[in-house]
């Protein structure tokens, strides 16, 4: 489905909104591309031959003037705990839908804090489109169908190839904070990597270590499930590691720290190549549980984290253009259903 609205793309001259750029005018779509970055932007406006709008996110005024018109803008630019406040806050005042890639429970806690303004907006805000949390969210909701007395539901990521600049930026920003659960329906710290369990993805067993990323919010808010754990496949010596931020905490928040990995992170790979993107593949797993011990378990095999990201939060824009933008806080399986992640290529769902 191609549709003709105008919308923006803002960090497209990053990593993954270049990949989302480039797929949307493969789609047919004509997106206005912006950022605050005039080279790159530039550039690839230019050679797909596409409108662009440069603008910082330090100006609402400028940015409200970017968004005259616009029926959506989707929001590649992160870490979001940076840059999501800003674009949101515009999108409100200028009615016009929020779509984002952010994997961040603080960022999906603080949009789900809005929720009533942007009903009375009509303006629809949906954080999380990408790799985090589209497969994950729809595997929850599914489980929740599988077994609507659930009480506890665990989730778990199969691990990740390379990841890009942006993400490795963005779990810097995390270091040091601890670990997170949801424990009677509310956010409760716990240390980090504190629960350890084996996990099969579909191609054996393997081990996982509970980590705070964003479903521990939008799971919450799409099933209401009130014990929700989430679970990272890492290697041993990440595995470590993360044990070892225990008692690192306040080392690694530390702000030179933080500007030394950073500043390692921007001089390495913008993420992966096209050879990798090509191969690689991505697993979620998840199980519930209800008070009589009765479980279901399901996984979802996708394919590469950014490639899906590209795919799924193209296939949310088309939705949101074609009018299906419900008002409020959202999330992808709330706002599409369980089933939304199985319409994109490469994706598959087995009920265990
Ligand atoms: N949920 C998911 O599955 C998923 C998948 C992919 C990416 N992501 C997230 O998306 C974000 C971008 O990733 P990436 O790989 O594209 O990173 P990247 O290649 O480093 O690109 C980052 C983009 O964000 C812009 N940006 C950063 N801080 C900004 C600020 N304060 N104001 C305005 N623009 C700012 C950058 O602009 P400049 O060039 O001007 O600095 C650039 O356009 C990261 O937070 C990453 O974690 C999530």
């Amino acid at each position: 489905m191609v549709m003709t609205g105008p919308w923006l793309l803002y960090g497209a001259n990053g990593y993954t909104g270049e990949l989302a750029a480039r797929l949307a005018v493969a789609q047919g779509h004509r997106p206005i591309l912006a950022g605050r970055s005039a080279s790159g932007v530039c550039a690839l406006s230019d050679e797909l031959r596409l409108e662009r709008r440069l603008f910082s996110l330090d100006e609402p005024r400028r940015i409200d003037e970017a968004l005259a018109g616009m029926s959506l803008v989707l929001h590649c630019a992160g870490p979001f705990s940076r840059t999501s406040r800003p674009m949101a806050e515009a999108c409100l005042r200028t009615r016009t839908h929020y779509l984002d890639l952010t994997g961040e429970v603080d960022v999906f806690e603080a949009l789900a804090a809005r929720d009533q303004e942007t009903r009375a907006a009509g303006v629809m805000l949906l954080p999380g489109c990408g790799f985090d949390v589209v497969p994950s969210d729809c595997l929850a909701l599914h489980l929740k169908g599988r077994l609507p007395g659930a009480r506890r539901l665990a989730l778990a990521y199969g691990g990740f190839g390379r990841v890009s600049r942006g993400t490795a930026t963005t779990a810097i920003e995390g270091l040091g904070r601890g670990g997170l659960v949801r424990r009677g329906g509310v956010l409760t710290p716990v240390p980090s990597a504190w629960k350890a369990r084996r996990i099969d993805f579909g191609e054996g067993e393997r081990t996982a270590v509970t980590i705070p990323l964003g479903d521990l919010s939008t799971a919450w808010h799409s099933t209401g499930i009130p014990d929700i754990e989430l679970y990272f496949a890492a290697p041993a010596v990440l595995r470590a590691l993360a044990v070892a931020s225990r008692y690192l905490g306040p080392l690694l928040g530390a702000e030179p720290v933080r500007r030394f990995l950073t500043a390692r992170v921007r001089s390495g790979q913008a993420g992966p190549t096209e050879e990798e993107r090509r191969r690689g593949r991505g697993f979620v797993w998840g199980e519930v549980e209800d008070d009589a011990g009765r479980r279901a378990v399901s996984r979802l095999a996708t394919p590469e984290g950014y490639t899906f990201t590209a795919h799924a939060a193209l296939a949310v824009v088309e939705r949101a253009l074609a009018g299906r933008a419900p008002a409020g806080f959202q999330t992808p399986a709330k706002a599409y259903g369980p089933d939304f992640v199985l319409g994109i290529e490469g994706v598959t769902r087995t009920d265990l």
